[in-house]
């Protein structure tokens, strides 16, 4: 019987996505499994590096095998921590090792890129180059310090943290508005990395000046964050998740005499309360607004937030599918073991809390209302309204920023106003404003979304010349051609304003239509409602949007 378990045991870790697996595992144990089994076919041994996890041919990347090599000392079976050994030195050999360079102690985004920095691969960053990958492969070294320290050799341990230093020395070039580079606190998931490793490293080594500089930068990012107990990057499916992540390392792996040791615990608990606040368990999602997304569902789209509430309440009971990599963004499944070795600890902090019930169960219809702030883009703290009934959510912000797309300069990925709502199958529709503006008034409330531009200077049309809904194709069994808001499963909606009231529509697919899909890794096809402004208004632009989910 012993022999038969753990033949069974071999097959389910070597050779399938767990059809066998132990019926009495936790959930993040259960994380930790299906991500690691995942990733498994992705592993190149000869190379000891992953392969890429989209459709790039047979290149291999930095981050994801970095992420899985902490799994694999996680996971300890066979010679899975020669394995993180060997992939652990691969990705130090790939640093960057010249400090007189801008990217100096970042990790190569991938082991067959030219020479970043050369005539024929100019250094552009978050392009040849992703100054993030600082932290979040140096996050990863210190958890595997941390955590595995027995199954590291001491050889491999100088090298991590020579690898460490050279990356905290080189984050420490990132000032934002300096060079290009945009890590001011308010740039939250980076922001918090950054502290941490610099902080853990300094103590480490004993180099005081890194121990401060990181404590120094800590306290202001979390002086933005006390301003209102949020973070600055609001309510994103996947930076949020990177947020809590680093976070959690800040009160899990920092000595008491720092502040992100004393900190760390209580930033996480605020987060929650807001993201719960925002959290809908019948659909599944957070309500909007969101400052950056990677799609406009989370049922549909991975995100690294699912993965914890996974941890929490369990996969069948998350935004997940039961097929995570056939969702989109589905490369993120891969910070899954990080995930998974946190949780623990993580969800202790949640444990007295409301959260896991309300993750669990809709506590009713209620409206939210808090602000966010980011420092230099916003003007003022961006006011954040939303309205959440058992089948429908209304998230809107207020803002006034520097720039078209919130922090990131991205409309693709700024969602101020949104709509969700549950259609008669389970599955979730989806509306939101495509910001072409960089000033907004946006307020939710009891069924309604309105839209007003502040900038308006009196038929002035061209500033601000339309407001532009995307809304999400039906479910399978709906209607596919969408001709006006009656064709818009489960949902009624009616349209008030000074605006043209007949839309101008068209649809962006996969295959065709009149333009491109938004997001390349997490496409969601939409329908494009354009509602353009009359010239001789005597008032600012205003669209009122009112939601009315069908069969209430
Ligand atoms: C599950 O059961 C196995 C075998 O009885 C045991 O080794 C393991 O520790 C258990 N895991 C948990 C999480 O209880
Ligand atoms: C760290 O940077 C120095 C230059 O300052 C370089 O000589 C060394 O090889 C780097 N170490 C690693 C592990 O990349
Ligand atoms: C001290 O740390 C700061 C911030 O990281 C850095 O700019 C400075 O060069 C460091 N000074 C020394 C002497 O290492
Ligand atoms: C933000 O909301 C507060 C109260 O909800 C209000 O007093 C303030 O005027 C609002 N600010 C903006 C810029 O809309
Ligand atoms: C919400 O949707 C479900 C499923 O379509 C339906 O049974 C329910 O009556 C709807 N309304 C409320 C308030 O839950
Ligand atoms: C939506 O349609 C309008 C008008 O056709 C167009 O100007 C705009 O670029 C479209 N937006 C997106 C995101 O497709």
């Amino acid at each position: 019987m012993v022999l038969f378990k753990s033949i069974l045991a071999f097959f389910a870790v070597g050779l399938t996505l767990g059809s066998e697996f132990p019926s009495n595992e936790t959930y993040s144990q259960n994380l930790l499994r299906e991500s690691m089994a995942w990733m498994d076919m992705f592993y190149d041994a000869d190379a000891g590096y992953l392969y890429d996890l989209d459709s790039n041919a047979l290149v291999h990347g930095t981050r994801h095998s970095a992420w899985y090599a902490a799994g694999l000392l996680a996971r300890n079976k066979h010679d899975d921590v020669e394995q993180a050994l060997k992939i652990t030195r691969n990705v130090i050999s790939g640093q960057f090792k010249d400090p007189e360079k801008q990217w100096y102690g970042d990790y190569q985004i991938y082991p067959e890129e030219p020479t970043v920095g050369t005539d024929h691969y100019p250094a552009v960053m978050y392009n040849s180059w992703d100054p993030n990958w600082r932290g979040f492969i140096g996050t990863t070294f210190v958890l595997m310090m941390e955590e595995f320290p027995d199954l590291i050799p001491n050889d491999d341990q100088s090298l991590i943290i020579e690898s460490l230093y050279n990356t905290s020395v080189g984050d420490s070039y990132r000032v934002g508005g300096v060079d290009g580079d945009n890590l001011y606190p308010a740039y939250s998931n980076p922001s918090i990395m950054r502290a941490f490793v610099s902080g853990w490293t300094g103590r480490k080594i004993g180099d005081a000046n890194m121990t401060l500089a990181a404590e120094t930068y800590a306290s202001e990012v979390i002086e933005l964050f006390e301003r209102d107990n949020t973070l600055s990057e609001f309510n994103s499916g996947t930076y949020a998740g990177v947020s809590l992540y680093a976070l959690t390392l800040w009160a899990k792996y920092m000595p008491e005499d720092s502040v992100m040791r004393q900190k760390g615990a209580s930033m996480i608990k605020y987060t929650w309360e807001t993201l719960s606040s925002l959290y809908n368990a019948n659909i599944r999602n957070v309500a909007g607004p969101w400052d950056r997304s990677y799609g406009y569902d989370m049922t549909r789209y991975l995100s690294i937030l699912a993965l914890q509430i996974w941890t929490i309440i369990g996969k069948d009971k998350s935004p997940m599918n039961a097929k995570p990599y056939a969702m989109g963004h589905k490369g993120d499944f891969a910070i899954g073991p990080l995930v998974a070795i946190l949780a623990p600890f993580h969800n202790s902090l949640l444990e007295k809390t409301s959260v896991p019930s309300t993750l669990l169960q809709f506590p009713g219809e209620h409206n939210v209302e808090t602000t966010a702030f980011s420092p230099p883009f916003d003007t003022y703290p961006r006011n954040i309204t939303a309205y959440l009934s058992a089948n429908l959510t209304l998230g809107a912000e207020t803002f006034s920023e520097d720039a078209i797309g919130g922090p990131a300069t991205s409309a693709n990925s700024f969602n101020p106003a949104v709509a969700q709502w549950l259609r008669p199958d389970g599955t979730v529709g989806w509306a939101t404003y495509h910001p072409q503006v960089k000033s907004l008034v946006a307020i939710a409330g009891q069924g309604f979304l309105s839209l007003t531009y502040p900038d308006w200077q009196g038929g002035d049309k061209d500033n601000v010349g339309a407001f532009v809904i995307l809304i999400g194709t039906n479910s399978p069994t709906g209607t596919r051609d969408i001709t006006g808001w009656d064709g818009v499963e489960g949902v009624a909606v009616t349209i008030t304003g000074n605006i043209n009231m007949q839309p101008t529509i068209s649809f962006n697919g996969i295959y065709g239509g009149a333009g491109e899909v938004i997001n390349s890794f997490s496409v969601f096809e939409f329908w494009n409602f354009t509602y353009t402004v009359p010239s001789g208004i005597t008032e600012a632009p205003n669209m009122m949007l009112q939601f009315k989910v069908k069969g209430e």
